[in-house]
């Protein structure tokens, strides 16, 4: 075996009981194993951008702990996910195609790290909600479990974005507002390098909410307050 397989084993292997995989009620639900599949292809990704956003910081151990916790915990999920989307007989994603994936990114290295670090925030919410859903929605109790402890991860993930934006807000008041502009243009990790992505349910207002109030957290005023400011002037105002 090679070290790196055993090494994925000791680390990972025991989180899931594999031989307790319900594999016929797996693969009853194709249409939950088609969403694995995706969140599996962005998170083999993730350590690659942790990676970038490390560059941006790297004289900031806070933040660069931070994205080396972020980028094993996205390993392991997308080690986990590809296993078991193996064990069941799902469409696991190949090395080839996660290399693909890697060429088909934005090919420019980011340079705005409040915008990311948004983006990242809001990105760990949606996977959360993402994990959650696919868990309850889950006839094979294995998937469930393993699903609700990443949901647990990326609640962290996208509480250790928001705190570092906070800080960023404390120092330099003047951060608020472009936090606020990339609230308001923000954009899910997974669309760096997927062309489309799909979501776990239909309506996501809750969870849009839930986004607009971390922003708030962060800025200290409601994120209506921002979009109010875009528009233009009252006419009679002039
Ligand atoms: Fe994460």
């Amino acid at each position: 075996m090679r070290i790196l397989d055993s090494v994925n084993t000791a680390i990972f292997e025991g989180r899931v009981a594999w031989d307790a995989i319900d594999v016929e009620a797996a693969r009853r639900s194709p249409e939950l194993l088609a969403l694995l599949r995706e969140a599996c292809l962005v998170e083999s990704w993730f350590p690659l951008h942790m990676s970038e956003l490390t560059r941006l910081l790297f004289d900031d151990l806070e933040a660069t702990a931070i994205f080396t916790i972020e980028a094993f915990e996205a390993y392991g999920h997308y080690y986990l996910l590809r296993r078991y989307l193996q064990h069941v007989g799902g469409d696991a994603p190949t090395d080839d195609e996660v290399v693909a994936l890697r060429r088909s990114g934005r090919g420019e290295a980011p340079t705005d790290i409040v915008r990311e670090l948004v983006n990242f925030m809001g990105t760990e919410l949606f996977a959360a909600d993402f994990f959650e859903t696919i868990g309850a929605r889950s006839e094979e109790p294995e998937l469930s479990r393993m699903l609700s402890r990443f949901a647990r991860e990326e609640l962290v993930h996208s509480d250790f974005a928001k705190g570092l934006l906070q800080r960023m807000v404390a120092s330099d008041p003047e951060v608020v507002r472009r936090v606020e502009e990339a609230a308001l243009g923000f954009e899910h990790l997974g669309s760096y390098v997927l062309p489309s992505l799909s979501n776990a349910k239909r309506d996501n207002i809750a969870l849009i909410q839930r986004f607009s109030r971390a922003i708030a957290e962060i800025t200290g005023r409601p994120l209506s307050d921002a979009i109010l400011a875009e528009q233009p002037g009252d006419p009679d105002d002039s």
